[in-house]
């Protein structure tokens, strides 16, 4: 078992099939994780094994950009907010940390952010450590030195108004003075040991509910919908990080966390300047160890470039600064006893094994699940029939090692056979669908066995109805996993696709069975349902294309295609378009597949590229406009041929065509709107850049060009709007100038940036 408490196939050792199954697997356990931490405040996996399950789907979403799927939890920041409290929209996003779990990858990210300023590796570099305090976090607005606004994270974007409830706590200033006219302060509201263990007490004397750790006892005394409640709570707040601001607060971190101190915040004291990865580790090990005696919980300590104009440059992920990062702390593991193993069937068919556990308390949490993955890793295996735990299958009935580390779902690490109930026999993997009882298949390479019911299976429907109406999809207020769940088995008024969602309320109007008079339905909530609807049957095109739940699809493969193709029908043009090279490219795919299996029979090498060209120059020919079709999709940056081959196959699969039909015509959707770029030079053009950088990695350039709303290409073709090129440009450059395409140099695009 590694370090990271997690023990399947190495990232690296991953094939295709592997990959997707392991992030289809990743997903459904994260997102369970995210609901119960964030939603139910009731975590049921730690801390340590969330971490370690968003690690490992970011590795492998790293390796396979092109499997990222529509849900992936990559995406997602934190959990929606619980209706109740106001929502504030944050003026600047509320970001999360990326993880590193060991020394290595503390160094791995001090060496990325080098290779991304173009610094050397022994150029100083100072990073600022601190605990990473295991709270909840909140924003606080002061404008002209007066509080004026508290908000949670929420999703990072949209956050709960807690003004009134932050103003009970003792260590949030209300007024502060010489601050900037607008000031948001951002930290880390948390409880204490001692108070926790007080209120635990007092709940229980007052038969009240108590609480699992402090984090939950701090997150569910801040949301509280009565204020008075959040006072009598012991609620305490370290400032660590800033929003907007009317003014810079220092040149540095170090400095503007000593303006906040200086404002009356509370910062934390172990906060330290770190010159090296040395003082970095040292700092580490210092706080790990004094974690068992502070008087609160951390689960890690966060590095933060020290320099603000160096933080600037490195800007933003999709959800993380690339300038910071939590070394967190390793899981935390316990043994139980495995009492059954269950089958669910996701979206796109797989069975996942979920492993039904005796509750046991790891790491301050009960814990009565965990993720199997697959039937190869229950019988010991990884897909490629390599053991994995020495080759030890899982049985029911055995002992098995659980962990987790703080947020999400648990997995099982290790079996201990000298336990094993004597007779017990080898789990035996269902070969139809729990669900349908259709065959459940397994395709060469896939690690994953999949119902094929398709659109008859039940429970692929409403895993799919579930994810389109999830957040970063058509997100219907009141239409919930528990709706979609009661509407799919409804006899009078069915949602059983999409589409019938926007007819519900027709068809409300003309049945006497109303929904109004259901148990658990009133007017009102009828009347509120369908205005929801209503008002999604306007939709952004980079929701509906996530919608579709199409696999490898997830919102950032959908926003990619909704900005590059701008309209739903320009989109579905194309992927209609594309359809017949898409067969081909597949037919090109398993002829090379075939090629390479017999060539490793016959010990020769094989023909990788005459075969490709053989399938593709294959009768019937594919229409010229098919080719270029599909050579436009799969040329979008960031959208690789699984995007594209399971995008053309839901498009041509007959049923499942008119079932998105029904759905576009039932809704107006809005052209995906150019990023807010305006006056930028670049926006909306495609540029590829080649040959050396000199005054910026070609990381930076990237990120600086898209943030200007352009396209980064990796080839030059025909839609190549610019190309930059350093000195050593080749193939690129004289393409460029065949097709003539515009050329600039570094000194050129920095002046067409205005940074010459
Ligand atoms: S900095 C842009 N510093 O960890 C990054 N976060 O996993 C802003 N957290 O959402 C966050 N202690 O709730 C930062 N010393 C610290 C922290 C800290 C705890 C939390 C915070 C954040 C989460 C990310």
């Amino acid at each position: 078992m590694s370090e990271t408490g997690f023990e399947g196939i190495a990232v690296d050792a991953l094939d295709e099939a592997g990959a997707a199954a392991e992030l289809a697997r990743l997903a459904a356990l994260i997102h369970r994780a995210n609901t119960a931490y964030h939603t139910e405040d009731a975590p049921e996996i730690s801390d340590a094994a969330y971490d370690a399950a968003k690690a490992r789907n970011a590795a492998i979403e790293a390796r396979f950009p092109g499997l990222k799927r529509a849900d992936s939890p990559s995406d997602v920041v934190g959990a929606a907010t619980a209706e109740g409290f106001g929502k504030v929209t944050h003026a600047v996003r509320m970001l999360s940390l990326a993880n590193a779990f060991d020394a290595n990858e503390l160094a791995d990210f001090d060496a990325g952010v080098r290779n991304f300023l173009g610094l050397e590796k022994a150029a100083p570099l100072a990073y600022t450590g601190e605990p990473k305090i295991d709270g909840l976090s909140l924003s606080l607005r002061y404008e002209n030195g007066v509080l004026v606004q508290a908000a949670t994270r929420g999703d990072g974007e949209v956050g709960e108004n807690v003004t009134a409830n932050a103003r009970t706590i003792a260590e949030i200033p209300q007024e502060i003075a010489g601050a900037p006219a607008l000031l948001e302060v951002r930290g880390e509201v948390y409880m204490g040991h001692e108070d926790f263990a007080a209120l635990n007490a007092r709940q229980a004397a007052e038969g009240g509910k108590t609480f699992a750790n402090p984090r939950n006892a701090a997150a569910g005394s801040l949301r509280q919908l009565d204020a008075t409640i959040t006072a009598r709570r012991p609620l305490k707040f370290f400032a660590y990080a800033w929003g907007a601001l009317s003014e810079p607060l220092a040149e540095t971190q170090s400095e503007a966390i000593a303006r906040l101190h200086a404002f009356g915040f509370t910062t934390n004291p172990l906060t330290r300047r770190c010159e090296s990865l040395e003082e970095m580790r040292a700092h580490y090990a210092e706080i790990e160890a004094q974690r068992a005696t502070l008087p609160y919980d951390i689960d890690g300590v966060v590095f933060k470039v020290d320099d603000l104009a160096l933080q600037a440059r490195l800007g933003f992920r999709s959800t993380t600064p690339r300038w910071a990062i939590a070394h967190k702390f390793p899981a935390e593991k316990a043994w139980t006893c495995l009492e059954g193993i269950d089958i669910q069937v996701g979206r796109t068919g797989a069975l996942s094994p979920v492993a039904r556990l005796r509750p046991v308390t790891v790491g301050g949490v009960v814990v009565s699940n965990a993720t199997l993955h697959n039937e190869d890793y229950i019988a010991g295996r990884d897909s490629k029939g390599e053991p994995i735990r020495g080759g030890k299958d899982i049985r029911i009935g055995d002992w098995v090692e659980v962990y987790r580390a703080g947020d999400v779902i648990p997995k099982v690490a290790d079996v201990d056979l000298s336990k094993r109930p004597e007779g017990s026999e080898p789990y035996r993997f269902p070969e139809t669908c729990p669900d349908c009882g259709s065959e459940a298949v397994r395709e060469a390479g896939d690690s994953v066995r999949r119902c094929t019911g398709g659109l008859i299976c039940p429970a692929q429907a409403v895993e799919k109805l579930k994810h389109f109406v999830s957040r970063g999809a058509f997100d219907i207020e009141g239409l919930g996993a528990k709706q979609i769940e009661m509407f799919y088995a409804d006899e009078v008024l069915p949602i059983r696709e999409p589409a019938e969602i926007f007819t519900l309320q027709v068809r409300d109007a003309a049945t006497v069975s109303k929904l109004a008079n259901r148990d658990g339905w009133g007017e009102t909530s009828a009347r509120k349902l369908f205005a929801a609807i209503e008002e999604r049957r306007r939709i952004e095109l980079r929701r509906l294309i996530f919608a579709l739940g199409i696999r490898h699809v997830g919102e950032v493969v959908a926003g990619d295609l909704a900005r590059h193709y701008g309209s739903w029908a320009a989109f579905s043009h194309a992927v209609d378009l594309a359809g017949p090279a898409g067969q081909r490219h597949l037919a090109a795919e398993a002829a090379v597949r075939e090629e390479r299996e017999a060539a490793a029979a016959d010990g020769r090498r094989a023909r990788v590229s005459e075969t490709e060209a053989a399938a593709w120059a294959a009768e019937p020919a594919v229409p010229a406009e098919a080719k270029a079709a599909w050579d436009e999709l799969v040329g979008i940056d960031g959208i690789g041929a699984a995007a594209a081959t399971a995008l053309v196959a839901a498009f041509h699969q007959p049923a499942e065509r008119a079932s998105i039909d029904r759905l576009a015509g039932a809704l107006e959707v809005i052209d995906a709107a150019r990023p807010a770029t305006e006056g930028s030079p670049v926006a909306g053009k495609t540029l590829v850049f080649t040959g050396t950088l000199e005054k910026m990695t070609r990381a930076e350039a990237k990120a600086r060009a898209e943030a200007l709303g352009a396209k980064v290409a990796g080839s030059v073709s025909a839609k190549t709007d610019l190309l930059i090129a350093g000195p050593g440009a080749g193939s690129k450059a004289k393409k460029a100038a065949e097709l003539g395409v515009e050329t600039i140099d570094e000194d050129g695009w920095l002046a067409l940036i205005g940074e010459g």
